[in-house]
């Protein structure tokens, strides 16, 4: 019956993980997927992520079903965080929120919504992005085409080519945008750049769909989500997918949101009311417990801030490992070009230089980087950079 199946080939940066994990050289560095790891190599637990559970256990719960839309104080939690609780659209209801099964889950209810209501559009990703990010939007029936983003000779951001392909987009079009630590190459856009895509977006009724899983992770929780915000203010209707997995830690848990900004609170309602359709037939209610946590901690002020501290903790030591990194290939190699080391963001370095050398990084020093050259600055710590940085400079030569 079911002979037709082709085989799968895999997931590029799962596969990876498993081709680390079955290794066996005790010295290689895992710089493949997406994970926060601190400085002893360990995916941490956040003090604020433990206090929570502890206050959930006590309260000892029966875990009955969530309603289609997710917990409703964990959709308010979503919403202040990424637009900040004072914002009018928050206060006036404007904005239809889901709980959804991650990130992911949210950009999926997010593409199918969009594909039932905008069958004629058409969805445009940034060249490169996380490879999920066509997947999924192809998924739901949509042709996805990539707007140029990624600038190979300084490492950074071709802004003029990406402005220019935005400006010819016919209206509708669905744009996916990453606001922070972009997702593979670390570059992103400065505040002034982000208004200009504003106002194309606006200009040219374009559908943003902005994905942000590494909120606090580039400058600081409100600095990272400006183009939301910029977004909100300017009066534009736009989806935005978040992610708490790696801001928590609790990458199992499975805990995003999708929210859909919309003109006023009647329309919300409407929105939220299909988003509830969507979830429904397809896993009908998400799970209680990741969501529950997250949703604690960011209401109550303490634990807010205890766990905001916990995020800037993060964002200091990823800058200190680019900075190390940067340093100790410079020390060894004067001439080496790796200023993009410290300009870029986030979880990921990335260049056409990792690219061109990640098979040898891995198959002579265990050093797992992806193949597309995106390098997860996080798996580095005090007691592996060296050897990185020694290992990058030996393929150099
Ligand atoms: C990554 O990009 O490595 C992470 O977002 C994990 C994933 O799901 O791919």
């Amino acid at each position: 019956m079911f002979e037709h199946f082709p085989r799968y080939p895999g997931d590029p940066i799962f596969s990876l993980v498993d081709r680390c994990r079955q290794d066996p050289r005790p010295e290689k560095v895992n710089l493949s997927i997406g994970l926060y790891y601190d400085d002893a190599g360990r995916v941490p637990k956040l003090q604020s992520v433990s206090i929570a559970e502890e206050a959930l256990r006590a309260e000892s719960q029966a875990c009955i079903y969530q309603p289609m839309a997710g917990a409703a104080n964990y959709r308010q939690a979503v919403q202040e965080v990424l637009f900040g609780a004072s914002h009018s659209k928050v206060k006036d209801k404007h904005i239809a929120t889901a709980q959804t099964i991650g990130g992911s889950g949210a950009l999926k209810l997010g593409s199918d919504l969009l594909r039932q209501y905008f069958p004629d559009s058409q969805v445009w990703v940034s060249d490169p992005s996380w490879d999920n990010h066509a997947a999924i939007f192809s998924g739901s029936g949509f042709t996805v085409n990539r707007y140029p983003y990624f600038d190979v000779a300084n490492s950074g951001v071709n802004f003029p080519a990406m402005l220019a392909c935005l400006e010819k987009l016919p209206a509708r079009s669905i744009v996916l945008l990453h606001p922070c630590c972009h997702n593979p190459t670390g570059a992103d856009l400065t505040s002034a750049q982000w208004h200009e895509v504003v106002k194309i977006a606006k200009a040219r009724e374009l559908i943003p769909f902005c994905d942000i899983a590494y909120q606090g992770l580039a400058q600081g929780m409100d600095e990272d989500a400006y183009v939301i915000r910029a977004l909100a203010d300017a009066g534009v209707s736009f989806l935005v997918s978040n992610s708490f997995s790696k801001t928590f830690s609790l990458y199992g848990e499975r805990c995003g949101a999708l929210s859909m900004v919309c003109k006023d609170a009647e329309e919300a309602d409407r929105v939220l009311g299909q988003m509830e359709f969507t979830v429904r037939r397809s896993y009908s209610s998400p799970p209680t417990h990741g969501g529950q946590i997250v949703a604690r901690v960011l209401l109550d002020p303490a634990l807010n801030a205890m766990w905001r501290d916990e995020v800037e903790a993060m964002r200091v030591r990823i800058v200190q490992m680019r900075q190390a990194l940067h340093d100790q290939i410079l020390a060894l190699r004067p001439d080496a070009q790796c200023a993009f080391i410290v300009s870029q963001r986030g979880m990921f370095s990335y260049s056409s230089f990792f690219a061109k050398h990640a098979q040898e990084l891995r198959d002579r020093f265990g050093i797992y980087i992806l193949d597309s050259g995106r390098v997860c600055i996080t798996g580095l710590n005090t007691g592996n950079v060296q050897r990185v940085a020694q290992a990058i400079v030996q393929v150099l030569e």
